[in-house]
């Protein structure tokens, strides 16, 4: 079965075309990092005007990398929400346009669905079920996949997502956007213990993730030090190394938790650690050598999997599909689509 799908949510736009939901035929990114970058963040408006420049493009660029027609096509998935609402809109009336033409069932994928069915495309076999902790810019989640396809939300972020710390960070020391990558780097050449940052803790008792408090450490930590922001990339004193290295062990340190609790509460199969943060070469290495200690298999995408795209989008499209989800003729975009509440 070979799925065409579109995805278009934020700053990428993707299409690709899978093939029985565990072999990309082609994956092709276009990104707006270039266009957003000197704003400091995704600028929306911006964001759907590139969109509509490249969705065209795009998708004919996937159909032609898998060396196939539109005639060749079973079923179309596209990313339905959550997202910014302008982006969304623009894959989503393409899918339309296009599953309308041809004759092709539409398939409606939430793109938290998308992170957490990337593994599949890159493995053979994920034992279920699974924990999935998708950590992106958009969510910081942990869900438990008992079945393909069916998940249930154990934990979810109260207020800023792990990313989004990230880039708030990046931000606030004049590092650029997206800050994940630039703080990865700087951060492996900082002192993790020079900054102490508390984790933050739940009143209410639930194992739910908080950055919110961690960023506001951070811009404390900034201001009493009367740190500058960097003038050049390159050019970053060693002070600023070790704050980076330090709030990246407390992002690390709290994602971790909240997995290693959820491991013995639930003793899953494998772990699948997903989403843009996932490229985060700390938390990978830490995830793996607790999960070796724990005994689970652990699942991560290759790094072209981890960020957005749509062939994470087909692998989850494809299990939706043998599940029966159609879409309805008047699918609507939905920016705060949730999943497994
Ligand atoms: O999944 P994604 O591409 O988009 C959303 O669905 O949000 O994630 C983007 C996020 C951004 O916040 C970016 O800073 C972060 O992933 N990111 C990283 C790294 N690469 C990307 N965060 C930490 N370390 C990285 N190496
Ligand atoms: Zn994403």
């Amino acid at each position: 079965m070979k799925v065409l799908a579109i995805e278009s949510s934020c700053d990428e736009t993707s299409a690709a075309v899978v093939e029985d939901g565990r072999k990309a035929l082609s994956n092709v990114v276009s990104t707006q990092i270039e266009i957003h970058a000197k704003w400091g963040g995704v600028v929306p408006e911006l964001a759907s005007r590139r969109h509509l420049e490249s969705i065209g493009p795009v998708v004919d660029e996937a159909l032609k990398n898998a060396r196939i027609s539109m005639d060749d096509i079973d079923a179309i998935a596209v990313t339905y929400g959550p997202g910014l609402v302008g982006s969304l809109l623009v894959g989503l009336e393409y899918a339309k346009a296009l599953a309308w033409a041809h004759g092709k069932p539409l398939i409606p994928v939430h793109h938290i669905a998308g992170h957490i069915h990337a593994p599949f495309l890159a493995f053979d076999d994920i034992p279920l079920p699974s924990l999935a902790l998708v950590v992106s810019g958009g969510h910081t989640s942990l869900f438990l996949m008992k079945v393909l396809g069916e998940y249930s939300l154990l934990s979810r972020t109260r207020d800023d997502a792990a990313g989004e710390a990230y880039d708030k960070v990046a931000k606030l020391l004049g590092l650029g956007y997206p800050g994940g990558p630039i703080i990865d780097k700087l951060a492996a050449t900082g002192r993790d213990d020079a900054v102490f940052f508390k984790m933050a803790k739940m009143s209410d008792g639930k194992p739910d993730f908080s950055f919110s408090g961690l960023k506001t450490a951070v811009l404390h930590h900034v201001r009493k030090h009367e740190i500058p922001p960097c003038a050049s990339r390159d050019d970053v004193p060693q002070n600023v190394r070790d704050l980076l290295a330090s709030f990246q062990k407390a992002v690390v340190d709290a994602l971790l938790r909240r997995l290693k609790d959820a491991v013995i509460a639930h003793r899953p199969a494998s772990v699948i650690l997903t989403g843009g943060v996932a490229a985060n070469s700390r938390l990978r290495s830490d995830t793996k050598v607790a999960m070796e200690r724990m005994g689970v298999p652990l699942f991560v995408p290759p790094l072209n999997l981890t960020t957005d795209n749509a062939a994470m989008i087909g692998a989850a499209g494809t299990v939706a599909f043998h599940q029966g989800v159609r879409a309805s003729s008047n699918l609507e975009a939905a920016p705060f689509a949730t999943i497994g509440v």
